[in-house]
């Protein structure tokens, strides 16, 4: 059996048992119209099954199948791993991307070194780009095209596309980590490529492949609608800078599944104008958590809404289910829910820092903030690194508001754990460990009344939008 599939038995078997005492708890408070809504806020995710013979690779080139298929050996490339596949790569993309139902393959057994490039379609319907080699980085960072500062193999205006294969991406990041910031204090602190971004694309699927030893963040998901990533490894050591697995930005419903990160930043990072996010299956560390974050750096707007983690195995990472933003933004962070989780050995399990600052210089506090509300944590299970297993940092001038604990039990090493709040309004319920009694009642005085008077939920059901693939 598959290791990663072997890891998700092991955690439905536990979340079996988690969802036993969860019941009844939830009795109590359904009146309460905060729980109902984000009970009911989910995105509906697709069953795995489209169109799975695509796997089987004699069915593309068998008579009949209608598939046109375009290889990459065809155009010229090497795959030694050594002479420069670059142009061959464009001639296969401008070809199969330019013909219906083709499959752009990149075959097994071999490896490609492909520099810097720019894959644009948009491209005739029902494309695959079929990825069972390895495709390689040049390692050298002083010559990197600086037309490409920020990408490495970027793949934009796509619609109806479909990664898949058991290949592998590999960014050859180590000399990009030495010259990192992070590393050494005397380097500049420069941008470095992604290894693999999806832009500006809709009903986009990622199946099957590994992306791993990104020169920064190893996959992006920016400006796309409908995307879904299934059965994806992230592999970068643990102290590799900045290297966040997947980050998804100024996008809308997207679905993670089955993924399985290890990296040296957040396995998952969220931020700006992206809504409408699922996490389901995802196995996480080393790593930095699963992140909401970073938003309002320098004084900007950032707004996330409607993100659901559900089930997820977090291991020695040094933040569990974080929410990070910085002093000045502005916008808000609302309707989120983390589900079924088990950390084991995770630093800062659950936090909400809402004085973030990751700048070279110091952060000031400031009376503007981003809003963080209706956060939910049900289902949260394991062993913390620290003592302060529930943090929740928020703004004195913009408070953190319907934060919700529900079966929450974290243990610490050394037996004692505890839960701070700064400005944090909400309640816990069922199992609550360590007890969240530092946040305050919405009824308590001294609550901003203007809280109570809006409309305290704006999870609407209809603007869902899960658009067929
Ligand atoms: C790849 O990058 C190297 C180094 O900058 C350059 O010499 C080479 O021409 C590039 N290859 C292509 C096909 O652009
Ligand atoms: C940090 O970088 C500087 C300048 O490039 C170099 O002289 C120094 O040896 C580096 N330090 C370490 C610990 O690598
Ligand atoms: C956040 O997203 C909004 C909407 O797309 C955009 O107007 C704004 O400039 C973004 N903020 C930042 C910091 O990029
Ligand atoms: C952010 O706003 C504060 C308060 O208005 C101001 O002091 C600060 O200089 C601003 N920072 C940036 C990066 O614009
Ligand atoms: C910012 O405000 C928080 C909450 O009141 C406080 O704990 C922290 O010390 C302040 N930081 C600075 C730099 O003033």
């Amino acid at each position: 059996m598959h290791k990663m599939d072997r890891l998700f038995i092991f955690f439905l078997m536990g979340l079996l048992m988690l969802t036993a005492c969860g019941a009844a708890a939830k009795m109590v408070y359904t009146d309460l119209d905060i729980l109902k809504k984000l009970e009911n806020f989910d995105i509906p995710e697709d069953d795995d099954d489209y169109d799975t013979k695509l796997f089987d690779l004699p069915s593309f080139t068998s008579r009949g199948s209608g598939k046109s298929l375009v290889n990459v050996d065809t155009f010229g490339a090497a795959g030694d791993g050594v002479s420069d596949d670059t142009q061959a790569f464009v001639s296969a993309w401008k070809q199969a991307c330019g013909t219906p139902k083709s499959v752009l393959l990149v075959p097994q057994g071999r490896s490609y070194l492909v520099n810097a490039t720019k894959f644009n379609g948009p491209c005739e319907r029902k494309f695959i780009i079929q990825i069972d080699g390895t495709i390689v980085a040049p390692e050298e960072p002083t010559n990197w095209d600086p037309k490409f500062q920020r990408i490495w193999l970027e793949f934009s205006k796509l619609k109806g596309v479909v990664f898949q294969g058991n290949g592998v991406i590999d960014g050859s990041g180590s000399k990009w980590w030495a010259a990192s910031c992070k590393k050494n204090k005397s380097n500049p602190c420069k941008s470095a490529p992604t290894a693999f971004t999806i832009e500006s694309s809709s009903g986009v699927k990622v199946r099957g492949l590994t992306i791993q030893n990104s020169q920064q963040m190893n996959f992006i998901i920016a400006r796309s609608t409908s995307v879904r990533v299934y059965k994806v490894i992230v592999s970068s050591p643990g102290d590799s800078p900045n290297t966040d697995g997947i980050h998804i930005t100024g996008s809308t419903n997207v679905v993670l599944q089955d993924c399985k990160i290890g990296t040296g930043d957040d396995c998952v990072s969220i931020v700006n104008a992206s809504s409408n996010i699922k996490m389901k299956r995802i196995y996480c560390g080393p790593g930095h958590g699963i992140s909401i974050g970073s938003l309002g750096n320098h004084n900007t707007t950032g707004i996330v809404t409607k993100v659901v983690l559900d089930t997820a195995f977090l291991k020695e990472t040094t933040n569990g289910l974080r929410i990070k933003t910085y002093q000045g933004g502005s916008g808000y962070v609302k309707g989120v829910r983390f589900t079924n989780v088990v950390m084991q050995d995770v630093s800062n399990p659950i936090l909400i820092d809402q004085f973030y600052c990751d700048n070279p210089t110091s952060c000031q506090n400031q009376t503007s903030a981003v809003k963080i509300s209706q956060i939910m944590y049900r289902n949260v299970f394991g062993t913390t690194k620290s003592e302060k297993a529930i943090k929740f940092a928020c703004s004195d001038t913009v408070p953190c508001s319907h934060i919700v604990l529900n079966n929450v039990n974290l243990e610490g090493k050394d037996g004692k754990v505890e839960a701070y709040c700064n400005s944090a309004e909400g309640f816990g319920y069922g199992v609550v460990h360590p007890s969240a009694d530092c946040l305050y009642s919405h009824d308590d005085k001294g609550l901003d009344q203007s809280d109570k008077s809006g409309p305290a939920l704006v999870i609407e059901e209809a603007e869902t939008g899960h658009d067929e693939l």
